[in-house]
């Protein structure tokens, strides 16, 4: 079964400048709680125990923050401070966390393959952390791609339906719909003018991904921006074999710049922060 999850976190997020000069992008804070926190709950959440993060130069904070301040952790002991650690405490007791560099930026495919060696050979997921999905009424995305896969067993990605000229911002899919909300996919393109978009049916930054992913990567020549796209290898995936696109339940917000991530901010404060959660 699926046991791990790939964070591909070196990007510089230039989109936050200058907060991101020396900053991780994954550290932003949504409220409180840095945007990589959420996306490992996210996946602990559906019973993924071994976190995967893909860093590179400048990243050092993300180690940190799931590892032990023992100065700062000395300094509140004893006071009701204490518990404003308990997530990341118990996230730190239940998940372990790997770490390899990305040392050149050559793409988000590049980026997977970089996590090859904490992975190997087995299915895993893929969660790009400024993308934050929450699902208040029910599974977390995650979850809901997790029971697809246990069903299907072959590489998901997570769509929605975004407004035509927005089409040049996202991976774009074209499928059969086999069911409700899911789709056997028959086309994919990284970033398509409106007019090459096959759909508007966009992914977003969760993957479920079967290991023969790697080796496809490798295969992949430079495509869109001159970057190893992840899109490049999955369409191959999907003529050699199947690849799933799912319209998942719930909201995805891209923190990765200032309007999804005031709203972001907006809708955790008042659906988690005030209720105390
Ligand atoms: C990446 C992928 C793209 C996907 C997007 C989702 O692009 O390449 O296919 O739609 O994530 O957030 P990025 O936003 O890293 O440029």
């Amino acid at each position: 079964m699926i046991r791990k999850c790939l964070f591909p976190a070196a990007g510089y997020g230039t989109r936050f400048l200058p907060a991101t000069k020396s900053m991780p992008k994954e550290m932003l804070p949504i409220v409180n709680k840095p945007l990589i926190q959420y996306g490992v709950e996210e996946a602990r959440d559906a019973g993924l125990q071994h976190m995967a993060i893909v860093t590179g130069r400048g990243k050092r904070a993300l180690e940190d923050h799931f590892d032990i301040s023992y100065e700062l952790e000395h300094q509140i002991r004893g006071t009701d401070k204490e518990n404003f650690l308990n997530g990341t405490r118990e996230l730190m007791d239940t998940c372990t966390f790997s770490y390899t560099r990305q040392v050149e930026m050559k793409g988000l495919g590049h980026a997977i393959l970089s996590g090859r060696s904490l992975i190997g050979d087995e299915p895993f997921a893929v969660v790009l952390a400024d993308d934050l999905c929450l699902n208040l009424d029910g599974d977390g995305v995650l979850t809901q791609m997790i029971k697809l896969y246990k069903q299907f067993r072959c590489s998901i990605v997570a769509i929605q339906e975004v407004p035509m000229d927005q089409t040049s911002k996202y991976g774009i899919i074209a499928g059969e719909q086999i069911r409700e909300g899911i789709y056997r996919v028959n086309s994919m393109v990284e970033k398509p003018q409106p007019e090459d978009a096959p759909s508007n049916l966009a992914i977003i930054g969760r993957y479920i991904l079967t290991a023969d992913i790697f080796d496809l990567i490798e295969d992949t020549e430079p495509g869109k921006g001159g970057e190893i796209q992840i899109t490049d290898a999955l369409m191959k995936q999907a003529q050699n074999g199947c690849v799933l696109a799912y319209k998942f339940q719930g909201t995805r917000f891209d923190c990765g710049g200032a309007e999804g991530y005031i709203a972001a901010t907006n809708f955790c404060y008042e659906s988690l922060y005030k209720q105390g959660l």
